[in-house]
């Protein structure tokens, strides 16, 4: 297949791309290099500069590509910014992807993948695990606008048959994550740890995360390739984690043995949110193959070779 992976260079999206170059399909990588970098790319695909929200560039992207599917993982990110700058969030994820969209029905794409998120679409938690009908009650203007796509994509596949598929990520960690941002606490933490600095928990540190490894997830998109159901599914473990925990096991494994040092609790930071798989089991077979202690070890390993300090 011919395939447009947006995102590609960042940190999960690089990974699927490799994966999809590994299967023998044709991969486009659009980025525009925001929090993604160029050593992610895979080098058997093609790589584009670009902004999703730059209607030329798209336009003449898909012109000239004719894509079979698009793997739509860019996107603004960063919970805290959302709040800060929602007029941001909203431009790049909900106009950025119509830009996608409006393209992908004009020249034929037969099916758009959308990496949507289990965390901030459904706000703070009634019940846990969430399962995909939990009420969605973001707490989030980056909560919402993963939402709104999520609800554009019923509506392009109603209206012009658009196939999609919508993965709900839990927190995903692993090889390549950005320490250097706000979000990815694993990243984070474990580049402080290496270069023996502190690292700060938000809040009590009692909040909790669903963490799943990147690979698993690049499973879930390997195996929705094909899938035609328009549907919905939650990527995560069940497991619940909080974030003082996930401190003291990366501490352990680095054997850094620094203390717990706490601050405030940022603004539109969920308290607990954990998600089941159950219906994405069901219909593929897919489970988290990776415990987090063993997935942490991974990710530590390549922090370690990788990191420049
Ligand atoms: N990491 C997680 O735990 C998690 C959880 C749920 C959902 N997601 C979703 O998965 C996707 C990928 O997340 P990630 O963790 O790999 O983040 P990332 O920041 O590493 O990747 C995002 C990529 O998109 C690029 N990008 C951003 N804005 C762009 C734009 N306007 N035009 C073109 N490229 C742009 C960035 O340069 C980056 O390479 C995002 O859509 C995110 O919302 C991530």
């Amino acid at each position: 297949m011919k395939i447009l992976v947006t995102g590609g260079a960042g940190f999960i999206a690089s990974h699927i791309t490799d994966a999809l170059v590994n299967e023998g399909h044709q991969v486009v990588v659009l980025d525009d290099l925001s929090s993604g970098f160029e050593k992610n790319v895979n080098p058997k695909s093609k790589f584009v500069k670009g902004n999703i929200c730059d209607k030329e560039l798209v336009e003449k992207l898909f012109s000239e590509e004719k894509f079979d599917l698009v793997n739509h993982h860019a996107a603004q990110m960063d919970v805290r910014r959302s709040v800060k700058d929602p007029a941001f969030d909203a431009n790049t994820n909900i106009i950025g992807t119509i830009n996608l969209l409006q393209n992908a029905i004009k020249y034929k794409v037969k099916k758009f993948m959308f990496a949507s998120t289990g965390g901030a679409v459904y706000g703070e938690q009634i019940y846990f695990p969430a399962d995909e009908n939990h009420p969605t009650q973001p707490r989030s203007p980056y909560g919402i606008s993963k939402l709104a796509v999520e609800k554009y994509l019923y509506f392009y596949n109603a209206e012009y048959g658009l196939n999609y598929t919508i993965l709900r990520y839990a927190n995903i960690y692993g090889p390549r994550q950005n320490p250097f941002g706000e979000a990815g606490v694993v990243a984070i933490f474990t580049s402080k740890l290496l270069k023996d600095e502190q690292p700060i928990i938000n809040g009590d540190g009692k909040q909790t995360r669903d963490y799943v490894y990147v690979g698993d997830v690049v499973k879930a998109n390997l195996l929705t390739l094909e899938d035609n159901s328009n549907d919905i599914y939650n990527v995560g473990t069940g497991i619940e984690t909080d974030v003082n925990s996930l401190f003291t096991k990366l501490n352990n494994i680095l054997k850094t043995n620094k203390p717990e040092k706490h601050g405030p609790l940022a603004a539109g930071e969920q308290l607990r949110s954990v998600i089941t798989s159950e219906k994405f089991h069901k219909k593929f077979g897919w489970k988290p193959s990776k415990r987090l202690e063993e997935g942490l070890k991974h990710t530590v390993e390549y922090f370690r070779n990788n990191l420049k300090t």
